[in-house]
């Protein structure tokens, strides 16, 4: 007989179901799955121009899937209307390739802002120790009055990471966390992913085509080719297969 724990499964906090996405015909995502689990780190490795970015955006409502559904904590956000969306999407902190900070408003009115944009779902005269808890996960409370520009590029990436912890996210979305950054910052940066998850449980989907992130940070990892998952595995498994199309994504560096 089979012990419960085997045949309940893990909390799915994700789902992606066939997705499609074509830009005329440019078909960049052709079938996409992808289950995210509680707490877990999920990476999803793809070589530049593969579709990533594109994915992310649909999942966050910043692209419209030509087909296919995804669901966030059971609910199937295709079809939510703006408000619902909205609420929604408190729940995921997305990281963008870039940090997209504000470059008018000092690192405290960056923070400030998703607050403002959900002041609905925060008590107001909290803002301030929300702030310096954000802050503080990324060790950058010293430079809560500058400005983006006098910030170097490995802490406007923490600024926008604070940005997006603020509102407590459960998942959390990284796009190319590393990219443009040297191999010692973008070590901070991982350790720093690590930490939050740590302390906030969150549940992470890491787009990266970084060999030394995906490899610290990874509890598993999709491979994306042509638009669909090629492989699956942890990274041990991974790195091991002969196909030389899987070879290939390991072999730099
Ligand atoms: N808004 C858009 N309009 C047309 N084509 C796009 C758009 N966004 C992305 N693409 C195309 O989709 C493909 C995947 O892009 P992207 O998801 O940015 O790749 P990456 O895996 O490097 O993040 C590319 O061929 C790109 O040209
Ligand atoms: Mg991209």
């Amino acid at each position: 007989m089979m012990d419960k724990k085997h045949i309940t499964e893990r909390d799915i906090v994700l789902e992606i179901k066939d997705l499609q996405k074509s830009f005329g015909d440019n078909h960049v995502i052709n079938g996409f799955n992808l289950k995210l689990y509680q707490g877990e780190n999920l990476v999803i490795m793809g070589k530049s121009g593969s579709g990533k970015s594109v994915m992310i955006k649909c999942l966050v409502g910043l692209m419209e899937l030509d087909s296919g559904s995804i669901s966030v904590m059971d609910k199937d956000i295709t079809n939510l209307d703006q408000r619902a969306l909205d609420i929604l999407r408190a729940d995921i902190g997305f990281l963008f390739q870039g940090s997209a900070l504000y470059d008018s408003m000092t690192v405290r009115e960056n923070l400030e802002f998703p607050l403002r944009r959900h002041s609905d779902r925060f008590d107001e005269t909290n803002t301030e120790a929300m702030v310096m808890e954000a802050l503080e996960s990324v060790g950058l409370i010293h430079a809560i009055d500058l400005m983006p520009s006098e910030l170097s590029g490995g802490m406007q990436k923490r600024v926008a990471l604070a940005r997006t912890l603020i509102l407590k996210p459960k998942i959390m979305l990284y796009d190319e966390p590393t990219s443009g950054l040297d191999p010692i910052t973008s070590k901070e940066i991982i350790m720093l992913m690590q930490e939050i998850q740590k302390k906030y449980g969150t549940s992470s989907l890491i787009i990266t085509h970084d060999v030394d992130c995906a490899r610290v940070i990874s509890d598993r990892m999709i491979l994306l080719i042509d638009g669909t998952n090629y492989a699956e595995g942890s990274f041990a498994d991974l790195s091991k297969r002969e196909d030389p199309k899987i070879k290939a994504f390991f072999k730099n560096k």
